[in-house]
């Protein structure tokens, strides 16, 4: 099978297609073809060798998020059948002909939605329901904020936000993107180039912010958060780095936290997956969450995918077309 590789760590030209043996499911897992995979911000910090793949997952093959048919099933697989459409979330190997997959990791691809659009969903959808629902424990009614609306994540942040019941405010890079994010649901967007959104917010407050930025936006988000609100991690872009007044986080008795997603147990996937088949799936035909999907390559250009994505030049998903011949 053709596979994209990451010959060594640099910049995109470093992404190259090779031979690779298709993988044999093992018990419990599947064997997928891929026809879509989706291209998310930790792929590019993989290529860059800042972010190695957890034990077992593949060493040279990204790709954490694919939509393809059920090739064939391991021993003890009940759920799925040869044939069956679905995307599933992987640790790696996703930008490939083939990928094995977790059986529990996999969902159905939603009715009507093409394989590039359900390869864009599930490393979004599962990182979102976790960060922001789980550990932010967001509730209809509560207000969020989200920085980088327009990326795969934000996107999905929005939508998900929005359909619960929240007020969501978001920040981008250009108004373009603002405008995207509004017409998504947030009911404001800000700037973050020409506005500081400290000052803009900071009459209204927000229950819950999800923060893939960091550095300077750490006392900024604590300034912002409601008594008892919560500040969730799932990057720090601008630095790891941060200095806030811990009496804020005493007197407004906040919550800081955070996670990373790919490391977890395949056991605390198996339960994400079917808490998000069930809260997020019925959503996804009912016009509430619809794909946004910002452009597809060819598996073979897979360097001009991570290229644009490090441009910033997107708006939602870029996602890999793998050949059906
Ligand atoms: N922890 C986890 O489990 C997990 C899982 C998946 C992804 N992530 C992280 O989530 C982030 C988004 O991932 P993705 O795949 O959706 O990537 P992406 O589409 O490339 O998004 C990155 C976004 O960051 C925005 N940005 C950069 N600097 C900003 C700033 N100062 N303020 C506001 N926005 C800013 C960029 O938009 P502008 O052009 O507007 O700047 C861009 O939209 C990445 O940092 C990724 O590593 C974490």
């Amino acid at each position: 099978m053709k596979a994209v590789v990451i010959t060594e760590p640099g910049a995109p030209k470093v992404l190259q297609v090779q031979e690779r043996a298709i993988p044999a499911p093992e018990a419990g897992q599947l064997l997928v073809r891929v026809h879509a995979a989706g291209i998310n911000r930790p792929d590019v910090a993989q290529r860059k060798g800042n972010y190695p793949p957890p034990v077992g997952a593949p060493i040279d093959i990204p790709g954490l998020e694919i939509a393809g048919t059920v090739e064939a099933c391991g021993e003890g697989v009940e759920r799925w059948k040869a044939g069956d459409a679905v995307c599933a979330l992987l640790p790696g190997g996703g930008y490939a002909e083939y990928a094995v997959v977790d059986a529990r990791h996999c969902l159905p691809v939603p009715q009507g939605w093409s394989f590039e659009e359900a390869a864009s969903l599930p490393e979004t959808v599962f990182t979102v329901w976790h960060n922001v629902f789980q550990r932010g424990a967001l509730q209809p009614g509560e207000t969020f904020l989200v920085h980088g609306g327009s990326s795969g994540i934000g996107i999905t942040a929005i939508q998900l936000a929005k359909a619960w019941g929240a007020t969501v405010y978001a920040t981008a890079g250009t108004e373009e993107k603002c405008r995207a994010c509004e017409e998504l649901g947030a009911n404001r967007c800000l700037n973050y180039k020409t506005q500081d959104f400290a000052e803009e917010l900071k009459a209204d407050g927000v229950d819950v912010v999800l923060d893939m930025i960091g550095g300077e936006y750490i006392p900024k988000n604590l300034s912002l958060l409601k008594p008892d609100g919560r500040l969730v991690f799932i990057n720090a872009m601008q630095g790891a780095q941060g200095q806030f007044d811990v009496r804020q986080v005493m007197q407004k008795r906040l919550i800081i936290t955070g996670s990373t997603l790919r490391p977890r147990s395949a056991d605390f996937k198996a339960a994400l997956a079917a808490e998000v088949g069930q809260h997020v799936w019925p959503n996804l035909g009912n016009g509430k969450f619809k794909p946004v999907l910002y452009t597809t390559f060819d598996l073979a250009d897979a360097a001009q995918a991570h290229a644009l994505m490090e441009s910033s030049g997107h708006i939602g998903k870029i996602v890999l077309k793998v050949s059906r011949d």
